[in-house]
């Protein structure tokens, strides 16, 4: 029957059928692989879910709801270490590589995507990493999950720039995401900020400057100007591998809230 039907259509109509049954089995089995890895990060006891994207209700493996405001050190990690956040993570390349690179602290990863997730909590399993979980949730929803002075750094790896203006406010940088921040960190927490985008990293600084935040240390050209070749700096993550904005230099910036976002 579809023999058929092909043998009557024109030449680009049989291009157009054959690219959709490919298009069709490759997404098919793409999607196949996603579930598996959403079906896989469900077992996994070093991931937490949130369904509810409106409020913090994480669930851990078992599907149990579960509560660590102000507690994730002592009750996830067993100890008083501090905790570093890695927000928008994708598939975790900074807190695998800090939680190899400094035991003594506590990393946690955060982003929507479970399947990118997958990669990182894997990893930590495979190499028996207990100081680094995964959540998977919004980043708005971090003064819900964490408790005032909980968080003592932030780290941003390639947020999405977001660059049409009316789109500004979801940049991970933003006055709105700063004011949530403001929410969890120690008041002289650290918060890093590693681009590829020039807008997000001119609108970073202006945002910066505007409410009075302490700038420590401006990079326009990370790996020419900063001095160590082998600290964290120098991780590279899978969209700073891509490098879809085509820029030449990646641009880190560090910086302080000092308490100064008007609440
Ligand atoms: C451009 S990708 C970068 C991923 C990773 N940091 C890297 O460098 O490869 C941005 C990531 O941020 C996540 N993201 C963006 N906005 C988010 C939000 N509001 N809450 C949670 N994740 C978010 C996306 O799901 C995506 O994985």
């Amino acid at each position: 029957m579809s023999a058929f039907f092909l043998k009557k259509c024109s030449f680009s109509a049989k291009n157009y059928l054959f690219l959709f049954f490919l298009a069709e089995y490759f997404f098919g089995k793409m999607s196949k692989r996603k579930q598996k890895k959403l079906a896989d990060l469900q077992q996994m006891p070093n991931v937490f879910q949130n369904f509810n994207w409106e409020a913090a209700e994480l669930q851990n493996y078992k599907g149990e709801k579960v509560h660590f405001q102000g507690n994730w050190s002592e009750k996830v990690f067993k100890n008083n270490a501090p905790i570093v956040l890695e927000l928008g993570c994708g598939y975790g390349e900074y807190t695998m590589a800090m939680a190899q690179q400094f035991p003594e602290v506590n990393f946690i990863g955060i982003d929507i995507k479970g399947p990118r997730l997958w990669t990182g909590a894997k990893y930590l399993l495979d190499n028996q990493l207990d100081n680094a979980v995964f959540i998977r949730s919004n980043v708005e929803l971090v003064p819900q999950i964490f408790a005032p002075n909980e968080i003592s750094e932030i780290w941003i790896p390639f947020p999405d720039p977001y660059s049409r203006k009316s789109k500004s406010q979801k940049r991970l940088t933003s006055e709105r995401f700063l004011k949530y921040y403001e929410q969890i960190l120690i008041p002289d927490g650290l918060l890093h900020l590693k681009t590829d985008s020039d807008l997000l990293y001119e609108f970073t600084l202006k945002t910066i400057d505007a409410l009075n935040c302490r700038l420590l240390i401006n990079y326009k050209d990370v790996y020419k100007e900063h001095p160590n070749k082998n600290d964290v700096l120098n991780v590279k993550t899978r969209y700073e591998q891509l490098n879809l904005s085509g820029a030449d230099s990646i641009k880190y910036v560090r910086f302080q809230l000092w308490g100064k976002v008007d609440s």
